[in-house]
Order: structure tokens, then sequence, then C-alpha cells
């Protein structure tokens, strides 16, 4: 048995923030921000009680009445997320008690922007091997508190918000999927975590903020989710054209075009909102399917890959029927 997506839901903070209003924080401009990057907006929390658990659960309840299933029926919860609010409990266990779910195993996972596809591909594992036989995964980000608003070349591309799916074991569903790590090439992306507070070791307390190298993330981008995408169809014996959706990483629209133009294809087959979210990291990808869905753009039987690739360095992909 496979996973099957069977439900999709997902929410962003209610603060909008276009570049036009970056530009009165910093020294940029809309012209710079959309034609580096395609984004003219993003949604950003303003409100203590816009959290990544609070975005995190109505994700995952919109899902869940998309997916017609009660939280009860719900076996696993992950959460693929760099910015949850505690260390512990994990996000995926409060969400279980948001939502009522009382008989799921419930953890995180971190794999940065290519989170909701180890989360996909973790919840398949399981359910290939039998253990469990539904699953709600939920990316969500609030990158807004650990970006650095005093680098512009990396403040401008992130947002924050929620995207989750329920998932159902299912003859038919994911057809084939791949992820992978390079820790070697980690440096390019970073965020050093909380001050230490061991007493036999001093640091200074001060909290360090995202980090990253813009242009050799892009160049990791473009080449991995490339090959990523390759390496997919040929598992699959397919070609670029037999897919219907190409649903990737929403990190920059000149990375998505040139993905399209390496794969020969109209960008008419890569949905996007990169240009009214910005780069929400894990919750991207859940996103973006929770709108094309909702836009009732996807019919039953349609193709869907889906790629990420960031921090760590990760990527994972994942070929599958709607
Ligand atoms: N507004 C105005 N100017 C800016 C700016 C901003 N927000 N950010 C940087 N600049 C300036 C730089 O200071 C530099 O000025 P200089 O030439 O006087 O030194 C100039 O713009 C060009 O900067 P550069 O870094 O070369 O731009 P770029 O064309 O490489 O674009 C990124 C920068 C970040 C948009 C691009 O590298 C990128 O998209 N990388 C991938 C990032 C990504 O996908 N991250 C997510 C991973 S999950």
């Amino acid at each position: 048995m496979r996973a099957k997506i069977i439900g999709t839901g997902s929410c962003l903070p209610t603060k909008v923030a276009t570049n036009d209003d970056l530009s009165a924080l910093m020294d940029t401009s809309d012209e710079w921000i959309q034609s580096r990057t395609g984004i003219r907006e993003r949604r950003l929390v303003s409100s203590e009680s816009e959290t990544t658990l609070s975005m995190a659960a109505q994700a995952g309840k919109a899902a869940l009445t998309d997916s017609g299933l009660q939280p009860e029926e719900i076996d696993l919860i992950i959460v693929a997320t760099v910015s949850s609010d505690f260390v512990t409990p994990s996000t995926a266990c409060m969400v279980q008690k948001e939502l009522g779910a009382v008989c799921a195993a419930a953890f995180d996972i971190n794999a940065a922007c290519s989170g909701f596809l180890f989360a996909l591909n973790t919840a398949d594992a399981y359910f290939q091997s039998g253990i469990y036989q539904t699953a709600l995964i939920i990316g969500v980000e609030t990158l807004s508190k650990i970006i650095d608003w005093t680098d512009r070349s990396t403040c401008v591309l992130f947002g924050d918000g929620a995207g989750a799916a329920v998932l159902r074991a299912s003859e038919q569903g994911i057809i084939a999927s791949l992820q992978g790590s390079n820790g070697a090439g980690g440096h390019v992306l970073m965020c050093k975590n909380r001050g230490n507070n061991n007493p036999y070791i001093s640091t200074d307390a001060c909290l360090d903020y995202l980090y990253m190298d813009g242009q050799e993330v892009f160049k990791f981008a473009v080449k991995k989710e490339t090959e990523c995408i390759h390496a997919l169809l040929a598992q699959a014996g397919l070609m670029p054209e037999d897919i219907d959706w190409y649903l990737l990483h929403q990190a920059n629209q000149r990375i998505i075009a040139s993905i399209a133009r390496k794969l020969k294809l109209s960008l008419a087959k890569f949905p996007s909102n990169v240009d009214h979210c910005g780069n929400t990291s894990a919750a991207s990808i859940p996103i973006l399917l929770d709108e094309v869905h909702k836009a009732g753009k996807l019919k039953d039987g349609d193709l869907l890959l889906l790629s990420g690739f960031g921090a760590g360095l990760t990527w994972g992909a994942a070929l599958l029927l709607w």
C-alpha cells in the first residue's frame, strides 16, 4: 500500500507585507525583488496569536475536513518545520492535542524546505510496511522570527505559513519517491540554535539568525532539483511531458523557470505562488498543492511531481497519482 493524498489545507497569516512595505524598512525596491525572485508580497505573522502551532493546527484542520476523516481516525502526525514555537513538546504533539487526534503517534522532522517531502516519504514508508493506514502531514514555518532583518539579500525572500495533507494507505498513490542529503554543503544555508545554558561551557547567549549564500544555493537548487526530477521519471519509466503538474518548492520564480527550460516544458505545467507567498520553506509545496486543489485544477488520475530542496543540504521528490 502507498500513500494517497485525500485532503489538503493551508493557513497564511493575515498581514501582507508587499515589496514596497519592505522598501520602507530597508534599502531595497519592488523592482529588485521582483526581477530577481518573482516575489511581489509575502505573509508574515504579526500578533502573538499567530504562531507555528496556530497555523499548523488550522491547516491540519482544513485538510481533515477536506479528507472527510475524523481526527481520531488519524494514525500518524508528522510536522516538518525548522521554526517550532517550543523545543519540546514537538509541534506535532501540540497539533495532536489541538485537533483531538488521540490515536496518532506524533513527531516533528527537520529537513528545512524539503521537509514536507521527507514527511510524505516517511508516512509512505510506514504505509508500505503496514504499520499505519492514515496520516496527517504538515509543513509549517514562521521563518520571520529567525531571519536577519538587516540582511536585505535574504530577508526579502521568505514568508510565513502552513500547508497540510491527509494521507491514506491505498492501492494507488505515490508511484516513486526519493530523498537525499549532503551535510558537507550545509554551510551555505544555516541558522545556529539558541545559546548554550550548560554551566561548564561559556558561550555568549546571543542568537544567530538565518545565513544564506544566495548564489551557491541558486546553483545547487537548479542542478539538484533537475537531477531529482530526471531520476524520479527514470524510476517510473516516464518522460517529462507525461507529468500533468510539477509542484516545485517555491523559492524563486527564476529557479522554477530554469528547471522548466531544462526539462523543455511549458511553464503552464508549473503552478506557482511565490509571487504572493514568498518562500515559506517546508510549507511552500503543501500551500501550493492546496491552492491548485481548491482552484479545481487537479483531476482524478492526474500525475503530480512534487520536488523540493533546502538547508542541510537536503532534497526530496515524489511522483504520485491524484
Ligand atoms: N535589494 C536591493 N539590492 C540588493 C538586495 C535587495 N533586497 N539584496 C542584494 N542586493 C544587492 C547586493 O548587495 C548586490 O549589490 P552589489 O552588486 O553592489 O554588491 C546586488 O544586489 C546583487 O546581489 P547578488 O547577490 O549578486 O544578487 P543575485 O542576482 O545573486 O540574487 C538572490 C540574489 C538571493 C535573489 C539569488 O541568489 C537567489 O535567489 N538565490 C537562491 C536563494 C534561495 O532559493 N534560497 C532558498 C533556499 S531553500
